[in-house]
């Protein structure tokens, strides 16, 4: 039986992913490169700089090491500044009852990001004190598909991957679950990639494993 939840934070917990799409938005049409959701949704789980790469596939020049720097660092100060206007109004639809539910079961719950700003949306939106532990993008080297943020994140619950299930809305996060060897439940964009164990149309349907 699972005895831990690691839950991917933006587009899952909280609405973050409509605020990285907003800030990448912004570089792109300032370098004159076409970007829209769909390519978005590639954006999904990768780290910054590996987000960068996927935009610029549609750049019309080849860009420096030191104009990348810039643009990730333009783009994560746009994003940053997006982020202090975060509330508890945030928090995506079920997500606190589904916390509720599992500490009502025992279960243990963690959060698993690729992203580096990872505790600021926690503590802005007060979800910081509902998890047992937190892993992102300041624990690892590799980011998701590697699985070594979900790896870390059951490691800091005490809890065996195998006995593990991830929440995630990223092909990336997905792929990241099954190679880390934990039963991986798809939300959103995710529910599309083949690899996901199980698809939930509304993150409450989670607490069903317990009944
Ligand atoms: C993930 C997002 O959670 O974090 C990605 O889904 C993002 O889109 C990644 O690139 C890294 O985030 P940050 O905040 O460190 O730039
Ligand atoms: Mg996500």
């Amino acid at each position: 039986m699972i005895q831990g939840v690691i839950f991917d934070l933006d587009g899952v917990l909280v609405s973050t992913d409509e605020l990285h799409y907003a800030a990448w938005k912004r570089l792109a049409d300032r370098e004159g490169i076409y970007f829209d959701r769909t390519i978005n949704d590639r954006l999904r789980g990768v780290s910054r700089m590996a987000s960068l790469e996927i935009i610029l596939e549609r750049a019309a020049r080849a860009y420096s090491e030191d104009e990348k720097q810039e643009m990730a660092a333009f783009k994560n100060g746009l994003y940053v500044d997006l982020l202090d206007g975060l509330t508890p109004e945030d928090i995506l639809p079920g997500v606190t009852e589904t916390l509720d539910g599992l500490a009502a079961r025992g279960v243990k719950a963690a959060v698993g990001s690729s992203s580096k700003n990872a505790k600021k949306i926690l503590e802005k939106t007060g979800l910081l004190d509902r998890f047992d532990a937190v892993a992102d993008g300041t624990d690892i080297t590799r980011s998701k598909p590697d699985p070594e943020v979900f790896l870390c994140a059951a490691k800091k619950l005490g809890v065996e991957p195998a006995l593990c299930a991830v929440v995630e809305d990223a092909e990336a996060g997905i792929e990241a679950a099954k190679a880390g060897d934990m039963t991986a439940f798809a939300v959103g964009d995710a529910r599309k990639s083949p690899r996901a164990d199980r698809r939930l149309n509304d993150i409450r349907e989670l607490l069903a494993l317990w009944n």
